[in-house]
């Protein structure tokens, strides 16, 4: 029978971690005596600053406007100085209408980056796409809806959870449109070393292939800062700064550095060629974003308390759990992210019972994860997702000790 949907839907993209996880748990009933904690979802449970709320309030104006696709300047230089500032970049590199460009989160950059360079054919043959494995989702989602074959690059404990870039086949690197790489990494909160960044850049230059760095977790560190990808780029740069970002994009996002993830707000930036087609598929198709969160997003990016504070809030969650699991499981701290990437032994089963004896709601490693040759490298994991505040992250981690 002819199907009136597109196969590449629903082929390769029918199993949506969450999906799997309700599916996983719907026939175990939880202890009603206990309140449910969801650690499942990267959502960040503390508060949007009160300044932005304001600016989210007050701005009425520009509700019956339709706002440029490009971001209104002041944004873009928001941005561009927010930029200068966390990665020591020189003042006048950037321009805020060519390296940057505002998207709906992070998530519709890294998504749409794929339908935006990913060409027919390379090397003669389908492209491909890379993805470190486990990953966030949207990656796999841009790949494959935009025709290429992905490749799943393994990041595991012995490859110190990024991808071995070494390891890739030279036939894989030819036909790679792009590489995808998060860091801090979702989940492991592992962070690309200058070196490594600077490795990664040679090789996807080498192979014309596109560095889509997600950095949507730069703000959340415990101790130094990751290094990003255009700082990366920069320090390597031999064009004296006429082109120092060529085939790098990174990703950025209000969501977790500053409690935003509803206002949908995050940029790209880098490599200007990538810019502008970006900005093309925004007039066919993307959605602009509406005046009083470009207006509440300049605000936060100028901010910079209250990016400290949040930091706060994740390193005394951390303290927490590091006290109450710190010889099980496997346990570290990572240096990014809010996530705890935990050794179970069957990351399954151990979701099973959190729900069922504890009531809480964690997601096994397995579910962000492909096999490769038979083998799913993140299935004697859990991902926690540390968001909530420092009272109920105890409670959270007593549970789960209890039960496993
Ligand atoms: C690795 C990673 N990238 C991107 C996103 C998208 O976030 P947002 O669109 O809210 O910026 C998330 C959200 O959890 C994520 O974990």
């Amino acid at each position: 029978m002819v199907s009136m949907f597109n196969p590449r839907l629903t082929d390769a993209l029918s199993d949506y971690p969450f999906a799997r996880l309700n599916g996983l748990i719907a026939d175990v009933t939880p202890p009603a005596h206990l309140p449910l904690i969801n650690l499942s979802v990267g959502e960040p449970q503390g508060a949007l600053p009160a300044f932005a709320r304001k600016i989210l309030a007050d701005e009425v104006e520009g509700w019956s406007k339709y706002p440029p696709n490009q971001g209104i300047a002041d944004l873009n230089l928001a941005i561009v100085e927010w930029l200068e500032r966390r990665y020591r970049l020189p003042q006048g590199l950037l321009d805020p209408a060519r390296h940057v460009i505002p998207t709906a989160g992070s998530k519709e950059g890294v998504y749409v980056i794929a339908t935006v360079a990913t060409p027919q054919e390379k090397g003669g043959v389908k492209p491909v796409v890379s993805i470190p494995n486990p990953f966030y989702q949207a990656y796999l989602g841009g790949a494959v809806l935009s025709g290429a074959e992905p490749y799943f690059a393994n990041a595991h404990a012995a490859t110190g959870f990024l991808p071995d870039v070494e390891q890739i086949d030279e036939a894989i690197w030819k036909r790679m449109a792009i590489f995808y790489l998060c860091s801090p990494a979702n989940p492991q909160g592992a962070m690309a070393s200058l070196a490594y960044l600077q490795r990664l850049i040679r090789l996807c230059r080498r192979h014309d292939t596109v560095l889509a760095l997600d950095e949507c977790y730069a703000e959340i560190y415990t101790g130094q800062p990751p290094t990003g990808g255009l700082e990366a780029a920069f320090a390597m740069d031999e064009t004296g700064g006429k082109d120092p970002f060529r085939n790098v994009v990174v990703f950025h996002s209000l969501s977790k550095r500053s409690n935003a993830a509803g206002i949908r707000s995050g940029f790209m930036a880098g490599d200007p060629r990538l810019v502008a087609m970006m900005l093309r598929w925004k007039t066919y198709g993307g959605t602009q974003i509406p005046f009083a969160v470009q207006k509440a997003s300049a605000a936060l990016w100028r901010e910079e308390t209250h990016p400290v504070e949040t930091r706060a809030w994740y390193a005394k969650n951390f303290r927490v759990a590091e006290q109450i699991l710190h010889n099980r499981f496997g346990y570290f701290t990572p240096g990014g992210g809010f996530f705890l990437w935990l050794d179970v032994g069957d990351g399954e089963a151990a979701t099973r019972r959190l729900w069922g004896e504890a009531h809480l709601k964690v997601l096994p490693g397995a579910y962000v994860c492909r096999e490769t040759d038979g083998v799913n490298t993140a299935e004697r994991y859990i991902r926690v997702a540390l968001v909530h505040d420092e009272k109920t992250t105890r409670e959270a981690m007593t549970r789960l000790a209890t039960v496993l």
